[in-house]
């Protein structure tokens, strides 16, 4: 019976320890995207990928581009089957701040069931049971059940810039696929998988005002001039309202898809323990945009942070100082049917319009994502979701996630079929913290539950 996997899963689990071991020598690759000092490390990272592809029998090359290069493989040997296309990205977040680890994050750790370090989880982690689960079949069977192709980039960290050229030139040519399958998300909860239908989209600003032409003696000149530090509080502090939580930015909610109806009675449904989640963060209560819950907000409402702010006297003690000039890094997490680029615009004027006379503000946009919702149904939705149940034991949910993956709206339009995200991760795994993990179990029964699906795949 073509549903059957039983040789497969048998081969996953006498050759699992050797496929951790390969997981390690991939962690310990520093790819991070977003520090150009580590561009070559990117570019090994990438060339492992190929050579662990090409072993597994796949036919694998790198795609240099203007950014950092993309991996491509591919298996057609079954046609008239379908064709399943992986997302992954091999590239990582920075590891600061690193006096946090345990352990180096490029050396993983394994402490019980975890396996510690930057990437275990996102992305290297979860990707990689991806390629294992085709090559335990090629192992075993010397074929597999269905078509497969991957594409692997190593910027997604970093905006995902040629990849989404790459997609878009190719128009579902090479990349055509009956659907897509990415793990870089999250279970609901441990034993409750979860089918992400929507990710947020991203506009990430940063603003540096200007005062004078040098740090000044904050008693002799102060009072005498706007300081600039000043006034980018003012700025910060009218982005949004400290009652309703709302952005205040002119036009920021016109394009926001309202939540259906369906989707509030979802997330309603879904177990929730504020006092946990406070509990878990350490605050002592939780603050947002008015009229929704929590789960509403940080799934599919736009949100509107700072993420750094810096100038002026830092070091330890006083200084009493004027500074010269202060800056802002502020990312908004954007929904369906928001434009980064449109408000990217709007806030740009938004903040020209509300900042004091007296200092120059410049606002520059560092990078953006596309929000997306994605049509998640049919036979090939089932099959996958059918797989997922058997090995975790559980059906996943429905969810929103407040996360960004660049490509994903691409996907969807370009290719036009079924998106899965079906992440492998734990809600508590720490992507972009310190001490990142990822349950080796689940680095286990992720690879499981790929093969599962190709098997089930093929007898539809
Ligand atoms: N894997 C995450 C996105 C994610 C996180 C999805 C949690 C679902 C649940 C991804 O690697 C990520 O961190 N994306 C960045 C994108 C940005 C740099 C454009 C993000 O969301 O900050
Ligand atoms: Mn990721
Ligand atoms: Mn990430």
């Amino acid at each position: 019976m073509a549903s059957d996997s039983r040789d497969v899963l048998a081969r996953i689990d006498t050759e699992k320890e050797r496929y951790l071991e390969e997981l390690k020598d991939y962690i310990r690759i520093p790819s991070i995207s977003t520090d150009p000092d580590y561009k070559q490390e990117v570019l090994r990272a990438g060339d492992f990928l190929v050579g662990k592809m090409r072993e597994a029998g796949l036919q694998a090359e790198r795609i240099d581009t203007a950014g950092h290069p993309l991996v491509y493989a591919e298996w057609l040997g079954a046609p008239g089957k379908p064709t399943v296309l992986f997302y992954g990205h091999y590239d990582v977040q920075p590891v600061d701040p690193i006096e946090l680890w345990r352990n180096p994050p490029f050396e993983p750790t394994v402490e019980g069931d975890k396996l510690v370090a930057r990437g275990a989880t996102d992305d290297k982690g979860q990707s990689y049971a991806h390629l294992k689960a085709v090559a335990a079949m090629l192992a075993e069977r010397g074929s597999l059940p269905v078509n497969v192709k991957f594409l692997v980039e190593g910027e997604e960290e970093a905006g995902g810039q040629a990849i989404e050229e790459y997609v878009r030139q190719d128009g579902g040519r090479r990349l055509a696929a009956d659907c897509v399958v990415i793990s870089d998300s999250s279970l609901f909860a441990p034993g409750q998988p979860a089918l992400v239908y929507g990710l947020k989209g991203l506009c990430y600003m940063e603003i540096k005002v200007t005062g004078p032409n040098r740090d000044l003696h904050s008693g002799t000149f102060g009072g005498a001039v706007w300081n600039p530090l000043n006034a980018l509080c003012h700025i910060v502090d009218r982005l949004r309202d400290a009652e309703t939580g709302k952005i205040l930015i002119p036009g920021f909610y016109d394009d926001v898809r309202p939540l259906e109806a369906w989707e509030r009675e979802e997330f309603a449904k879904l177990p929730w323990d504020e006092a946990a989640y406070r509990s878990e963060l350490g605050v002592p209560r939780l603050f947002g945009e008015e009229g929704y819950t929590t789960r509403e907000r940080t799934w599919a409402r736009p949100t509107c942070d700072v993420n750094g702010i810096f100038g002026g006297y830092m070091g330890k003690g006083a200084k009493t100082v004027l500074p010269s000039w202060g800056g802002a890094k502020v990312s908004m997490r954007l929904v369906p049917d928001q434009d980064p680029k449109k408000i990217a615009s709007l806030f740009t004027d938004y903040v020209h319009a509300v900042a004091p006379e007296g200092v120059t503000v410049e606002v520059t946009n560092l990078h953006g994502a596309d929000p997306v919702v994605v049509e998640v149904k049919g036979p090939i939705v089932d099959a996958a979701l059918d797989a997922m149940e058997e090995i975790w034991g559980a059906r996943p949910v429905r969810i929103r996630e407040g996360g960004s993956i660049p490509i994903v709206s691409t996907f969807a339009s370009v290719l036009k079929c079924p998106v899965l995200l079906l992440g492998f991760g734990l809600n508590d795994d720490g992507l972009h913290s310190p001490n990142e993990k990822f349950n080796i179990s689940h680095f286990y029964n992720g690879i499981r539950s790929v093969a599962r699906m190709l098997d089930r795949l093929s007898s539809l």
